[in-house]
């Protein structure tokens, strides 16, 4: 019982490897991942699973990419001696955990899901959704329980997938008669979703507005040049709008002195203040922010075997974790038990 009580935390959280992250991503979920990481224990998973849920024509998309995000969170700095960092498909009782968990949740449910909805909209797939996007929700559930977590970061949009979480762990603890899963809670952002440069409600490789963490001077440079303001703001001396202004957006995300932010929005406002001079500011955010994770993500992939070693490890030491959790809900459903 005393181990118990002093007992960090769970936290499991993970990314599809689809392709590499970007500041979507950071404010979404890395920097509180990296600020928990110390008093939490951690668990980030490489989500080459779920990746291949809608990309099943192109699996080597999602192999390759499972270096490129491990390579992502080590350069933001999410320190592998705390964090372990794991590969998603090489966990057998996730998959195991996800069968049971199917028969816990009704294809209606399913349907219902506002962000599978949305997905399913964006990826235009017609009548021909693959059953595995359909039930990836269920999937993330085995994620998030398979580790015992009680807490999730994730930006906002993935809220109605620990919501549906939460439903499967009550129908199974109930199911069994006491509490085995354990409920989990989403930590969102103060900030909210980071919009793409263009001003498009969501920031994202496929739309080519996004930013990403490896992002060179220049490119950094030319996203900010082309970002969406106000398009009425013509002269420096008109009046501006504040809202929807990517810029200003991106300032109340990304920069430190809160006082400064609103102070130049209120001169925004007023007229009296350039696009140019406001945008200059963020890039030179962005440009501190980023050239360490840069410069360390480039010093690491030239240790690539190094990243390999501590995703291994990461996932042998998952597997032990995962593989417990399934132990006792088999027992608790009473299954058979000849495994050997
Ligand atoms: N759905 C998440 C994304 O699209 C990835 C993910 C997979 C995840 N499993 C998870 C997030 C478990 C949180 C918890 O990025």
């Amino acid at each position: 019982m005393a181990i118990e009580l002093t007992q960090k935390p769970t936290i499991l959280t993970g990314d599809r490897t689809t392709g590499p992250l970007h500041l979507g991503h950071y404010v979404g979920s890395l920097r509180n991942r990296v600020a928990l990481q110390h008093t939490h224990r951690q668990f980030l998973l490489l989500a080459d699973a779920q990746a291949l849920t809608d990309n099943a024509h192109n699996p080597e998309r999602v192999r390759r990419n499972i270096v490129e995000v491990a390579l992502d969170y080590l350069a933001v700095g999410i320190d592998p001696t705390v964090t372990t960092i794991c590969v998603q498909s090489c966990l057998p009782a996730l998959a195991e955990l996800s069968q049971l968990y199917l028969n816990f949740v009704t294809v209606a449910r399913l349907e219902r899901n506002p962000t599978i909805k949305d997905e399913i909209q964006a990826r235009d797939f017609g009548r021909d959704i693959p059953a595995g996007f359909l039930c990836y929700p269920v999937a993330q559930a085995a994620d998030i329980t398979g580790f015992k977590a009680t807490l999730v970061p994730v930006g906002e949009d993935q809220a109605p997938l620990i919501e549906q979480t939460n439903e499967i762990v009550r129908r199974l603890n109930r199911q069994i008669g006491r509490q085995v899963l354990l409920e989990a809670t989403a930590l969102i952002p103060r900030v909210g979703r980071l919009p793409g440069v263009d001003g498009k409600a969501k920031m994202s490789k496929s739309q080519g507005n996004a930013i990403p963490l490896s992002a060179s001077a220049e490119e950094i440079a030319a996203a900010v040049r082309r970002m969406y303001t106000d398009p009425n703001h013509l002269r420096a001396s008109d009046p501006g709008t504040v809202e929807g202004n990517v810029v200003f957006t991106y300032l109340d995300a990304f920069d430190d002195d809160r006082e400064a932010v609103e102070d130049l929005k209120a001169q925004y406002r007023r007229g009296g203040l350039g696009d140019m001079a406001l945008k200059r500011r963020l890039e030179t955010i962005l440009q501190v922010l980023l050239a360490p994770i840069r410069e360390r993500r480039q010093a690491l992939a030239r240790q690539s075997s190094d990243v390999l070693d501590i995703l291994r490890e990461g996932t042998r030491r998952a597997r032990g974790k995962t593989q417990a959790t399934l132990d006792e809900l088999r027992d608790g459903l009473g299954l058979f038990a000849f495994r050997e």
